[in-house]
């Protein structure tokens, strides 16, 4: 019997970036949380200026966990949707996990769109070095702006600022396929966050079947 083809998440040059940017994330995060709290205590009133909030959000990866990455993946090999909208590209390691799964599937493509500049520059290189950019459409911007015009979507994943998950997602019905997938990432590390996304995909009235995944931060899966 033949073997298996190695999935294409695992193949060296997919790995081998993943593996680098799981490393590089759990220290750089740590060390910009120190700095953050250093500078929490400097402030006079208690908050970070908008300045020095925009500085560390800029380098901070906040991605995906590994096995949320899975998830990810599988969601896509099964689900296969032609076309998927990330909210949220930071350094790029969901959509990694997503464009792999479509190069196993054979078709389908990416559009992640990510407000910071600095943030898009380092996704494309990982984008190149995992040997994927021809999937992933990169958008820099505010999603509200890079989104629109977007005409069909069969999966969408939110995993940008929470509050705007819900007012998002609402601008995007219209072009949600039949049967799409909704990922939300971070429901349960940030639920009062995504309070008023959570209760508007829970209730049936609004034409979703929902669940939470306790994976890590915690995944909403919705499907309509
Ligand atoms: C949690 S991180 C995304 C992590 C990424 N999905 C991963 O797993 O590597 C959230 C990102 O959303 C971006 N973001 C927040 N609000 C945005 C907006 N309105 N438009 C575009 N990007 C936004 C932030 O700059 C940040 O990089």
């Amino acid at each position: 019997m033949a073997a298996p083809a190695q999935m294409t998440l695992f193949k060296p040059e997919v790995a081998a970036v993943l593996l680098r940017l799981y490393s590089e994330a759990v220290e750089n995060d740590a060390q910009l949380k120190l700095e953050e709290e250093a500078a929490l205590k400097a402030a006079e009133n208690g908050r970070l200026d908008d300045d020095t909030l925009a500085s560390i959000q800029n380098r901070t990866f906040m991605a995906v966990a590994p096995e949320v990455g899975r998830l990810l993946y599988l969601l896509v090999r099964t689900h296969k949707p032609s076309r998927i909208v990330e909210f949220g590209t930071s350094f790029g390691i969901s959509a990694i996990h997503l464009a792999a799964a479509l190069r196993d599937n054979g078709s389908g493509c990416i559009l992640t769109t990510e407000h910071s500049s600095e943030k898009v520059l380092r996704a494309a290189q990982h984008f190149e070095q995992a040997c994927l950019s021809d999937l992933i459409e990169l958008r820099q911007g505010d999603a509200f702006t890079t989104l629109a015009g977007v005409e069909k979507i069969d999966m969408l994943v939110l995993d940008g600022w929470k509050p705007l998950y819900l007012p998002l997602l609402q601008k995007l019905e219209p072009v949600l396929s039949p049967r799409c997938l909704v990922v939300a990432d971070d429901v349960i590390s940030l639920a009062a966050k995504c309070r008023p996304y959570l209760d508007y995909v829970r209730d049936r009235a609004n034409g979703y079947i929902s669940c939470e995944i306790p994976l890590d931060d915690g995944v909403e899966l919705s499907f309509r």
